[in-house]
């Protein structure tokens, strides 16, 4: 006989202390049944402040991670541990390999202050922990590259390389790309890490222009995760919260296309709403989860033999700490 997965979910929810969170770019299905759903400031935030003992996390690696590292009381279990693919470009040595860069440039070790978008390893956020560093989302990176200035240190930014630059150039600072043409730390404010997110590279400015042309008057929304040319030629960036808001608020009549991932543009209003991309732009990673497996994740839990939790070392959990506490503390 085949399980009724939705209906088994629902059971599980109500038997067990658990909450279900879900980001935005998860399948429909999936963040249908979440409790907690959101953009990564917001997931943060609110698993922080939520009472429930077991947290089952529908996303990617980082963002359970990241609730383990804020509340390391909460026992956090991810029906897929997918690894976001930017935050597996930047581990603990490239970290320190771009420190030694700068270094090696004439900037002293404590004039540096790194940055770290959330999308990345606790072990990356540890390290810009240690060395007085935040940790940002992409939509907070005004406000915290604009804290890391006051300290009148280098800004480090990893491992986004467009996140750096669009806000770079946001807030009028100089930026270079460690590794991409003549990158002098010397001469710019931001200096970033050659990360990436391959789902918003397919975004271009050819596709802006052909929704131009083939719809005058529309509008263009996209993630800063964006190039920096898409991102300049767009009428708004965001991140998925701020997105969504955006095209809550537009006329119903007004065209606008995004450049996001599709399953968060799909489930936005279906009328005037198009995908920035000829290409579906999917996350591969968080397409992974399914509801077979939250449901496999809930029933582990109701059995006594939890599957795939989340485990971050004493070290890691206080250094990290360090580096989103920061962040959560900016309004
Ligand atoms: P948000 O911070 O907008 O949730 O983005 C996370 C992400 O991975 C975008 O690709
Ligand atoms: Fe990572 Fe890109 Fe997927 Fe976001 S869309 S989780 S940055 S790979």
């Amino acid at each position: 006989m085949s399980i009724d997965y939705k209906a088994e979910i629902e059971r599980l929810k109500k038997e067990l202390d658990v909450t279900l969170v879900a980001h935005y770019y998860q399948r429909d299905e999936v963040f249908e049944m979440a409790d907690i759903t959101g953009d990564s400031l917001e997931l943060a935030r609110r698993c922080k402040a939520d009472d429930n003992p077991w947290v089952v996390f529908c996303g990617v690696g980082f963002m359970g991670q990241s609730v383990k590292v804020i509340a390391p009381e909460k026992r956090v279990l991810m029906p897929k541990i997918a690894c976001c693919a930017m935050a597996r470009m930047i581990d603990g040595s490239y970290f320190d390999d771009s420190v030694n860069y700068m270094v090696e440039h004439g900037i002293a070790k404590e004039d540096i202050l790194p940055i770290t978008y959330i999308n990345s390893d606790a072990t990356v956020k540890a390290k810009v922990g240690e060395m007085g560093g935040y940790v940002c989302t992409s939509s907070n990176a005004f406000k915290i590259i604009e804290k890391g200035l006051e300290t009148g240190k280098k800004i480090l930014f990893v491992p986004d390389r467009c996140l750096g630059q669009n806000f770079a150039i946001k807030m009028g600072l100089k930026s270079c790309v460690i590794g991409e043409g003549e990158c002098n730390p010397k001469e710019a404010d931001v200096i970033c890490f050659n990360g990436f997110c391959s789902v918003h590279q397919l975004f271009t400015v050819d596709d802006i222009e052909f929704y131009r042309n083939k719809y005058p008057g529309i509008k263009i929304a996209v993630h800063p995760e964006c190039d920096p040319k898409v991102v300049q030629a767009a009428d708004f960036a965001g991140s998925t919260s701020q997105l969504i808001k955006y095209v809550n608020e537009l006329d119903p009549e007004q065209k606008v296309a995004i450049g996001t991932e599709y399953n968060l543009v799909n489930r936005m209003r279906q009328k005037n709403t198009y995908v920035l991309s000829s290409t579906k732009p999917e996350c591969p990673t968080m397409n992974e989860t399914t509801l077979e497996d939250l449901y496999k994740t809930l029933k582990s839990i109701e059995e006594g033999n939890p599957i795939n939790e989340i485990q971050v070392d004493e070290h890691t959990v206080k250094y990290a700490n360090l580096a989103l506490e920061r962040m959560l503390a900016i309004k």
